[in-house]
């Protein structure tokens, strides 16, 4: 597990979609799809800022990219202002060239007998093309990520989980009202996002500054399923400096 610290939000970002702008033109180079891992929250959105004006001013292409996104509150309709479809599409999509076909985001409308096989295929979509060449991640101050939450298994799948009490409160200003946050959500796993080449997890500000803390020096432990990052070379935490301020 590597460290990087930015002295800002601003900069980081921009040096994390950079590295995003040249995965998916080397591979543009080679003719082959990048294949990228998103969050939603407000952590990556910068991030996702960046690679609008990339492609907006740069000519940044998207049409090799197939992404698939951590999670999704369940139940959602897609629709809703609160649903990640929505986040991904204001943020990211409506503004560049992907090609809706290659965007992928766990389905909230589903029935309860039918989301485990659509989490079954989730994992195989991604295992067919090879996986995630580079999976992004936030944190929350449970410890998660993406929606695996304190005792979450490592080697856990995507599969339907019950949202921590902390994880709401964070939730309730988006939803006018803790008791209106689902109570549950569709994640990848922990295994599925160790399973990706390449690992970011992005954090800002004093507030994430604790669990950062807990994840990258704590005991590794599935009560803060970050920790599992620790076992990986693969990952890299990008923090500014209050994020960082509490590491030793
Ligand atoms: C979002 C996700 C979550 C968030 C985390 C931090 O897709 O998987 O793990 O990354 O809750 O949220 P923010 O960025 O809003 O602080």
């Amino acid at each position: 597990l590597h460290v990087t610290v930015y002295p800002d939000q601003q900069t980081a970002s921009k040096q994390v979609a950079r590295k995003i702008a040249g995965l998916i033109k080397s591979k543009q180079d080679s003719a082959l799809p990048a294949v990228l891992g998103l969050a939603t929250g407000v952590t990556p959105i910068k991030v996702y800022q960046e690679l609008v004006r990339l492609h907006q001013e740069e000519n940044l292409s998207f049409k090799n990219v197939i992404t698939f996104n951590l999670d999704e509150y369940y139940p959602m309709k897609p629709d809703a202002a609160q649903s990640y479809v929505t986040f991904m599409k204001e943020n990211l999509f409506n503004h560049i060239d992907i090609d809706p076909a290659n965007i992928h985001i766990p389905d909230g409308t589903l029935n309860k007998d039918e989301v485990a096989a659509f989490c079954l295929n989730y994992e195989k979509q991604i295992e067919q093309l090879g996986g995630l060449d580079l999976q992004i991640l936030g944190i929350g101050r449970t410890g998660h990520i993406g929606f695996n939450e304190p005792g979450s298994a490592p080697n856990s799948g995507t599969r339907v989980v019950t949202l921590d009490d902390l994880t709401r409160s964070d939730a309730s200003r988006d939803f006018g009202g803790k008791e209106k946050v689902p109570a549950k959500a569709i994640t990848m796993g922990i295994g599925t996002i160790f399973k990706a080449r390449e690992i970011i997890l992005m954090a800002w500000s004093q507030k994430k500054a604790p669990i950062i803390k807990k994840a990258v020096e704590g005991e590794i432990s599935g009560e803060v399923p970050a920790t599992y990052l620790q076992l990986s070379g693969q990952v890299e935490f990008v923090l500014d400096e209050g994020a960082a301020s509490e590491l030793t």
